[in-house]
Order: C-alpha cells, then sequence, then structure tokens
C-alpha cells in the first residue's frame, strides 16, 4: 500500500494542531437561492441543518480543518442566503456549528468577508436593498454593473477593521479554533490589494506597501482584539491574472506584510470575480495544482505556513505537493463535495474508492437550473447526496421487489446501485457490450479524464453490490413478459441529433461524437455546427491537430434554452480564441454544400468553405421502448430517468438515478 505519509501527518497553523494537512476550503453550504424567496430565518442567519449535516459528512470524512463558509461581518454587507456574525445573536448557531465539527472529528473556522464593490451585485437578492452600503477602496463599478460603490472614507476603513475584528471575536466565543480571512477574489480586502481596483492615493493606495495596510490593519486588529493565540488564516490570490491587476511580484511584496501583521497561515489561491472566476473555480481544462507554483515563491518569502488550493484533487499529488516543499497545507473544496470520505480513503491507500471530482462546476451551475432552484436543493455529478445528507441516507427497503433497469448509462448505474444497496433484487441490461453510454464518448475529450474514473467507480459498486448487470441485452416487450419484474426504469439515453436543413445528410456531414471516439475522418477546414460544451470542446480538439477550425452556432456561444455552466463557458471561450478557432454566435445555419456551408450573418448570408462539416447540435431522448412498455403494460410500474425523459447532462442523471432508487 502507498503511504501518504506527508499528507497524513500533523502540523500547527499557529498553536492550532491540525492532525493532517488537508484541509476543507470554504464552500457556501446552502440550497439554491437566487430568485428563491428565502425562509424568514435565512434572512439572517443561514446555519440550517443542512448546512450542518453537509459539513459533519465532510468532518466525519476525515479531514483537519473546516473552513466552513464565507460569513458576513457587518448588517450592511449582508448578502443572500449567507451566514452572519454581525451580532452576538448569531453565536448560538455558530456554536453548534464549531461543537459538531468537534464531535466528529475536525477543528472548525469561518471564513469572514466582505464584498466591497461586489455588494451592487448582490444586494438584488435581499429582502431590504436599501439597507446594504456598497462601499470600496475606490468609486469604480464592479463588471458589468453601472452601479458605483461609494468610496470609502478613513471612518469607514476603520468601522470595516473593527467589524472585522468583532466578527472574530464572536466567532472565538462560539468555539471556533481559527478564523479565515477572504482577502482573495476580488472582494473588499482584495479590491485594496488590487491596483486595478484601488485607485486611491492615499496610504492605502499606490505601492503594493500601501495597498496591504487596510488587510494587515485588520489582522493586526483580530490579533489585538482576541489574543495572539487565536489563529488567523489569510486567503489571498497570488495573481489575479488580468491585465493592470494583483501580480505575483506584488503577492511576494504583500505576503511577508501579513505575516508581520500576525497571519499565523497563508492561504494562496488566484482570480478575481468579476473576471477570472473561471480561472479561482478552474474547470477540467485547467492544469491540476494550478496555484501550486505561485504558493510555493510565497513560501519562500514567509516563514509561516502555507495551504495552497484548486484543482488538487489527487491525493498521491495531493502529498507530492507537501512533500516537494511547495506549501505545508492543501485544500479542497470541490473534491470533498464530491467524495466526503476522501481522507479516510486517501490515508488507508484505497485510491479507487475515492469518487474523483470531474471539474465539470455543476455545483455551481446548480445555482442557477430551474431544476434544482424550484425545489430548492443541490448536487453534484458524481455524488447526488452533496447537499442532501440526510435525506439522502441510505434506507433498506421492508419490501424487496424485483426491479428491472433499462439502460447502462449514467441514471441507470446510480438506480441500480442504490436500489441494490437498499435489499431490492435489481438486474440491469444494458444493450451494448459496455456500460457507461454517452459517458463513454464524453470521457473521450481532453481534460476529462476523471470521467473515465467516474465509470470505473461505477462499474466497480455495481461489482460490490452484487447488481445482476446483463451485457449485451436489448430489452422488448417480450423480454418483460418472460422476466416479469416488478418494476421497470426505463433509462435508454439520447442519441446525437442531426438538422433539417440541405444537405445535413451528406458524405462531409459527421457527428461530434464520431469524431472523440475516432470513428470518421476529418478534412483541413472544418465548420463546426453548435457552440455548447461539445461544439466548443471538438473545435479545440480540431484546432489542436492543426485543423482551420470555424464554429457557427444558431445562439451566442454556451446558450441553449439557457446558458452553460459560466465558469467553463469562460474557460472554453477563453481557449478557443487562444487556439485561433473562428466564432460565428448568432448565426444560423442555412444548408450545407459539397464544399461548404451558408450561415445567417448578420442581416446576410455568409459562405464559409469546409471539406468537413461537424454536427454538435444536441441529443434526441430514445423514448421508443418506453412507450412500448406503457402500451403493453399499463399497469406496470414503470418510471422514466435521465435523457430519455428530455435531453439533458450528467447531473440531472445520477439525481434522478440516485431519487429512484430511493422511492421504490
Ligand atoms: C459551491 C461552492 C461554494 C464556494 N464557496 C466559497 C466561499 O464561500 N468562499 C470562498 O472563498 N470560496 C468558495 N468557493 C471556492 C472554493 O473555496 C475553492 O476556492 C474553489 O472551489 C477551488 O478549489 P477546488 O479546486 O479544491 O474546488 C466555493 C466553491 C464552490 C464549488
Ligand atoms: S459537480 Fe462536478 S465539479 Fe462540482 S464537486 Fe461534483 S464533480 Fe466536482
Amino acid at each position: 500500500m502507498m503511504e501518504l505519509t506527508k499528507l497524513f501527518s500533523p502540523a500547527n497553523i499557529g498553536k492550532m494542531e491540525l492532525k493532517n494537512r488537508l484541509v476543507m476550503a470554504p464552500t457556501l453550504g446552502i440550497a439554491p437561492f437566487h430568485g428563491v424567496p428565502l425562509p424568514e430565518e435565512a434572512k439572517e442567519d443561514y446555519l440550517p441543518p443542512l448546512t450542518i449535516d453537509y459539513f459533519v459528512e465532510r468532518a466525519k470524512g476525515g479531514v483537519s480543518l473546516i473552513l466552513g463558509q464565507s460569513c458576513m461581518i457587518l448588517p450592511e454587507s449582508r448578502a443572500p442566503g449567507r451566514a452572519g456574525a454581525w451580532d452576538d445573536k448569531f453565536i448560538p448557531g455558530l456554536s453548534k456549528f464549531a461543537e459538531t465539527m468537534h464531535q466528529n472529528g475536525a477543528k472548525a473556522a469561518f471564513q469572514l468577508l466582505h464584498h466591497g464593490r461586489l455588494l451592487t451585485a448582490h444586494r438584488e437578492g435581499m429582502a431590504h436593498p436599501e439597507e446594504i452600503d456598497p462601499v470600496a477602496p475606490s468609486a469604480i463599478p464592479w463588471g458589468y454593473r453601472k452601479e458605483v460603490a461609494r468610496e470609502a472614507s478613513k471612518e469607514d476603513i476603520k468601522h470595516l477593521v473593527n467589524g472585522f475584528a468583532e466578527a472574530t471575536r464572536r466567532l472565538r466565543d462560539a468555539g471556533f479554533d481559527a478564523v479565515e480571512i477572504k482577502g482573495a477574489h476580488g472582494y473588499s480586502i482584495g479590491q485594496f490589494l488590487s491596483p486595478h481596483s484601488n485607485h486611491r492615493t492615499d496610504e492605502y493606495g499606490g505601492s503594493p506597501e500601501n495597498r496591504a495596510r487596510f488587510a494587515c490593519e485588520i489582522i493586526a486588529a483580530i490579533k489585538e482584539r482576541v489574543g495572539a493565540d487565536f489563529p488567523v488564516i489569510f486567503l489571498m490570490s497570488s495573481s489575479e491574472f488580468i491585465e493592470g491587476g494583483i501580480t505575483l511580484e506584488d503577492s511576494l511584496i504583500q505576503a511577508p506584510l501579513f505575516a508581520e501583521a500576525g497571519a499565523d497561515a497563508l492561504h494562496v489561491e488566484g482570480g478575481v470575480a468579476d473576471m477570472t472566476a473561471h480561472i479561482t473555480n478552474p474547470c477540467y481544462i485547467y492544469p491540476d495544482a494550478l496555484f501550486a507554483d505561485h504558493a510555493a515563491a510565497i513560501r519562500k518569502v514567509v516563514s509561516i505556513p502555507i495551504i495552497v488550493g484548486g484543482k488538487i484533487g489527487d491525493p498521491i499529488l495531493a502529498n507530492q505537493i507537501i512533500e516537494e516543499g511547495k506549501a505545508d497545507f492543501v485544500s479542497m473544496a470541490r473534491p470533498l463535495m464530491a467524495d466526503p470520505e476522501f481522507p479516510n480513503k486517501a490515508r488507508s491507500g484505497k485510491f479507487d474508492e475515492i469518487r474523483y471530482c470531474l471539474w465539470c462546476n455543476n455545483c455551481w451551475d446548480v445555482t442557477w437550473r430551474e431544476s434544482f432552484r424550484k425545489r430548492g436543493v443541490r448536487s453534484c455529478t458524481v455524488n447526488p447526496a452533496y447537499m442532501r445528507e440526510r435525506e439522502f441516507e441510505l434506507k433498506p427497503t421492508s419490501s424487496p421487489r424485483r426491479v428491472l433497469v433499462v439502460g447502462g448509462g449514467l441514471a441507470g448505474m446510480e438506480a441500480a446501485l442504490v436500489l441494490t444497496q437498499r435489499g431490492h433484487k435489481t438486474t440491469l441490461c444494458e444493450r451494448s457490450q459496455e456500460l457507461g453510454g454517452q459517458w463513454n464518448i464524453a470521457s473521450k475529450v481532453k481534460g476529462k479524464e476523471n470521467y473515465a474514473r467516474f465509470k470505473q467507480w461505477m462499474s466497480r459498486e455495481l461489482d460490490k453490490a452484487k447488481v445482476e448487470v446483463m451485457l449485451g441485452k436489448e430489452v422488448t416487450v417480450d423480454f418483460i413478459n418472460e422476466t416479469h419484474p416488478d418494476v421497470v426504469i426505463v433509462a435508454t439515453g439520447a442519441l446525437p441529433r442531426t438538422l433539417d436543413v440541405s444537405g445535413a445528410q451528406g458524405k462531409n456531414v459527421v457527428q461530434a461524437a464520431d469524431i472523440f471516439s475516432n470513428k470518421v475522418n476529418v478534412g483541413q477546414r472544418v465548420v463546426v455546427v453548435g457552440g455548447r460544451y461539445v461544439g466548443m470542446e471538438v473545435a479545440l480538439m480540431l484546432a489542436a491537430h492543426g485543423k482551420h477550425v470555424s464554429l457557427v452556432t444558431e445562439r451566442d456561444l454556451g446558450q441553449n434554452q439557457r446558458f452553460m455552466e459560466r465558469y467553463t463557458l469562460l474557460a472554453l471561450r477563453d481557449k478557443l480564441v487562444e487556439q485561433g478557432v473562428y466564432i460565428y454566435p448568432r448565426s444560423p445555419l442555412l444548408r450545407i454544400h459539397e464544399d461548404g456551408v451558408y450561415i445567417m450573418n448578420g442581416i446576410d448570408p455568409l459562405f464559409l468553405k469546409a471539406d468537413t462539416v461537424v454536427l454538435a447540435v444536441g441529443v434526441c431522448p430514445q423514448r421508443k421502448l418506453l412507450e412500448e412498455l406503457e402500451t403493453a403494460f399499463p399497469n406496470l410500474e414503470i418510471h422514466a430517468i435521465g435523457d430519455c425523459v428530455e435531453a439533458r447532462d450528467a447531473m440531472e442523471a445520477t439525481r434522478e438515478g440516485a431519487e429512484a432508487g430511493r422511492i421504490i
């Protein structure tokens, strides 16, 4: 067994002893809130039971320190659905959190946050937006917003510094072991640190040292208020990755100042919320541990511990980062959402049992999806129990039934697994010779190596649970007549769609799925039709192979009925531009010819020459069997799940599989 001795060795942050080097990065543990009316108690102190349940699972899973979630320091800087620490009335709720983490083996910290100019965006979701006071280092709008935050006076700065100190005092009184101060990602402190958002000419602006003054005053005030022994972790963006923003050079000057002011550890990440949030929340196309080299550089200029986060989802990599001296601790957010048991499994060398994060960012996207918002639930593609921990506890059935699951894609596999684990006699039939369905194609995309790992994980779990799996088995009405199942779950998925335009059946037209599967050849000049995941991914793959690629899409890039997950969209968009793909948004395809395509560009048709036209225009639900069974067996209990209901994505598939597995 490979032992990760570095990752699982104890270490200190200040006087706080931690049992290992694996820290849980802050993750907002709430149900979707945008546009959803909040329950009364949520408006001020949003630590409902499901938040606690969510973090408890991670504490049990073996992480040494939980940084909780961002928490508001002042009433006038509240944001929707966030926890509060601006009043002593929150102490009982916060105490419950800290105490529960301790009972389950983890140390507890919370992250304190002030949004600064970002409050102009957040106050829209508030019941009383007039109470919110967007104040920032300089009067510069946030992102695309017209509204401008007011420039902080010296009095405001004192008030904010005191707000951080008092909120920390409340955390300490509530029994927390440490506090994290959010100096990263372009929130209030980050806005002071960055020349991009700080245009002040007084002692808080200008040089890197002056820009660090606000942060240092906060750290020093906290230490004065709660005593030198209470650990302060400072979260910083080593670089904002924008023109005119914080650079690593700035951070190398500012990090020692944070340490001098009293910080006990620096937590290094990157990016800024209004411009490069897609780097802060890196999707699958980014390299692993993308901030580790910056952390290593910062570690050389300070003598306090460094925590590094950002796309570190492999235990061996995490161990290596510490072994190589790049950091003293690693933080993980999404990997622990995907598998709360990650640390325990890694410590005992059970690497295959870990359900690895896919870096798909669907855990962000749920906030905006109607199907989740209206029910107030969240999900994770590989872990449908994320934020539904208690509801999804596996309860054995009291009346085992014979269930037939038709279709071995993600929805079918998830349903079959849960049903069997609950004691039903389940058979999973798959028409082809392998499980996975459309997932097998998705797994072939560059950067999506963990997608294949998820299927392997699922297959092993099905084996362990002893699910009866029949490959190469086409289910028909006759088969149901022969086997008489009590319940049938239809999860027959979807197949790539074609287009109803002239020339769509031509020899020069291929499906993107067939390119990923290496089934077709592609000419030198290519037009890809479709501007969502598959279209952008296939365009990138072909451009990387030296093809001349144009991408045409009927609407905006990433848009269908709704926009795709934003961070992934921005990452793919940047990559398309970097690789020289010609992008034609809002340009419906008119017709396909042997030597190219006509698209509508503005009010005029435009001809694009092409040797090959690649279709990436979505999928069609496969409902034939469902309809046949419903007609032939009107009294049979039949459930339909996944893409055969409506073409959507993997997260909806696993969620529906998980739900179906629990209602039978
Ligand atoms: C659902 C979700 C909620 C998050 N909430 C916070 C937060 O409250 N404060 C914060 O600083 N970062 C937050 N993050 C960012 C993470 O702490 C972390 O920086 C990011 O996910 C990259 O780390 P990872 O690759 O380990 O996931 C959140 C991330 C996710 C996915
Ligand atoms: S939804 Fe995707 S990115 Fe988020 S935790 Fe799950 S697998 Fe990871």
